[in-house]
């Protein structure tokens, strides 16, 4: 039997307040519906028709052909939002696994789980279901003396016992396809609400058909995120078990609570993260590494041993060994070697180092080729824009630049180079020579009385 995902998303989330559709919003800065299709890829599951209608253009981006897509032009409610995927759905023979867009934190191993126990009881429908301490503003499940559900009932809907009750709806149903058409075109518009609730379908289905739950052990998983606050109790409930994962994997993360570690991070063992660290994105930290404190780096590989201490470093690499910060920025492809170190104030940008360099402080080095060996003194910088265009440096090994020196791209300069202090270097300079571009000194004798007074005596 063929098994389908059903993804709700043409809601507008007009509880979120925000300009992005609530399904697309981001979550550890990975998009919301992008957690569910992951997931669903890993799964058993076939294929997935995405429901999409608010702001459709922005889901069908994100998602592009990885998707069928159903279009619910008018947002009439969560029946009515399963009755546009007719188009694309009604003929199918198979299980149809229903999901909200807002509940990305279900992993595929428990959605095989759940389509299993659908299987195996033998259900026509089943609610996935849990208990929430605080039920408040989810469908409460009604159940008859013999504790068979017979219906869910909207939070606007319910008299003052239903109120009580603490097992609610996840939103996610799994339904023979078939049966599926045929009773969500039978639900009616809720009077109250005048939407057409796909929680009615329990009642309509109850009596001719076989209606199960699964209930949920952890009640976060299946949380639906409504609103801003949702989004950071979903945060941090991934943020915690990210970091989990890697600390039992043999990261030490001191202050776990102030890092952030993105999905699709990997860090080796032996690694040491410090608090208020953000990794993001794809990147990569070997074995012995030490992250923080204070550090954001995303989509970037840090190897062995490497120690980065209060900076940013985005879509770059650094080397073995090699130290970065305090307060350094590595960005636009930044490729720093071996044994170098990336000290105070620098920031690099667009540029690789050969192994052993040394940047200490106050320097800016862009659009460089630097070779090994190379030691930039403080306040050094290439000069890689002329108000038009960048322009390239090229360096080779064993070169000393001394302090406060220019290098006005572009330029060669050789190996074995030493530039002096002050120097404004417009020209290649050839291997081995020692280069001075600046003015002679001028010592005036006795002249320097015209501009500081004596100190009277007291
Ligand atoms: C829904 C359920 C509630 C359940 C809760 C779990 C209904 C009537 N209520 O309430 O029983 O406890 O989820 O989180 O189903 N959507 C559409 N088109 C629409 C309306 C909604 O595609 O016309 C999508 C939304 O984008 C969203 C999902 O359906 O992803 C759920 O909608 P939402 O408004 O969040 O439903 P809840 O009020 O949370
Ligand atoms: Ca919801």
């Amino acid at each position: 039997m063929k098994k389908y995902a059903l993804i709700l998303a043409a809601g507008k989330g007009t509880r979120m307040r925000t300009e992005l559709p609530k399904c697309a919003f981001p979550i550890l800065k990975k998009p919301m519906i992008e957690y569910i299709i992951e997931n669903i890829e890993k799964s058993t599951i076939d294929e997935t028709v995405v429901i999409v209608g608010h702001k459709k253009e922005v889901l069908e981006d994100l998602l592009g052909d990885r998707v069928t897509y159903a279009y619910q032009a008018e947002q009439l409610g969560t029946g009515h939002a399963v009755l546009s995927a007719a188009p694309v759905l009604e003929d199918k023979e198979g299980t149809t696994f229903i999901l909200p867009g807002d509940m990305p934190l279900m992993e595929y191993p428990l959605m095989n789980k759940i389509l299993r126990a659908h299987e195996e009881m033998g259900n026509d429908l089943t609610i996935v279901s849990m208990i929430m301490e605080y039920p408040k503003g989810y469908g409460r499940i009604v159940r008859d003396e013999y504790g068979e559900i017979t219906g869910i009932v909207e939070e606007n809907d319910c008299n003052d016992s239903q109120k009580l009750i603490q097992e609610v709806n996840s939103s996610v149903y799994i339904v023979n396809n078939k049966l599926l058409f045929e009773y969500v075109k039978k639900i009616k518009r809720n009077e109250r609400k005048g939407e057409f609730y796909l929680t009615d379908i329990v009642a309509l289905m109850h009596q001719e058909q076989k209606v199960n739950t699964f209930i949920v052990r952890n009640p976060m998983i299946t949380m639906g995120i409504n609103d801003l606050y949702g989004i950071s109790i979903a945060e941090k409930f991934l943020r915690d078990s990210i970091n989990r994962g890697h600390m039992l994997a043999g990261v030490s993360i001191v202050n776990p609570e102030t890092v952030t570690i993105g999905h699709n991070v990997i860090i080796e063992e032996g690694v040491w993260i410090y608090p208020n660290t953000t990794l993001m994105g794809h990147t990569i930290i070997k074995k012995g590494a030490m992250i923080g404190p204070n550090t954001e780096i995303v989509d970037s590989l840090i190897h062995e041993k490497a120690e980065i201490r209060h900076s940013i470093v985005l879509d770059s690499e650094v080397g073995e060994n090699t130290t970065v910060g305090p307060f350094a920025h590595l960005r636009g492809h930044a490729v720093i070697g071996k044994n170098n170190r990336i000290g105070n104030f620098v920031e690099v940008k667009k540029s690789s180092t050969g192994e052993g360099t040394k940047a200490a402080h106050l320097i800016y080095l862009g659009d460089s080729t630097i070779g090994k060996n190379v030691n930039f003194g403080c306040g050094s910088v290439t000069v890689n824009y002329d108000g038009l265009k960048k322009h390239q440096t090229v360096i080779g090994d064993d070169v000393f630049v001394g302090c406060n020196v220019n290098l006005v791209a572009p330029i060669n300069i050789g190996d074995r180079v030493f530039i002096a202090a002050g120097s404004t270097v417009t020209q290649d300079i050839p291997s081995g020579a020692l280069a001075i571009a600046r003015n002679r000194q001028i010592n005036k004798e006795d002249y320097a009385k015209h501009f500081i007074k004596p100190k009277e005596d007291k």
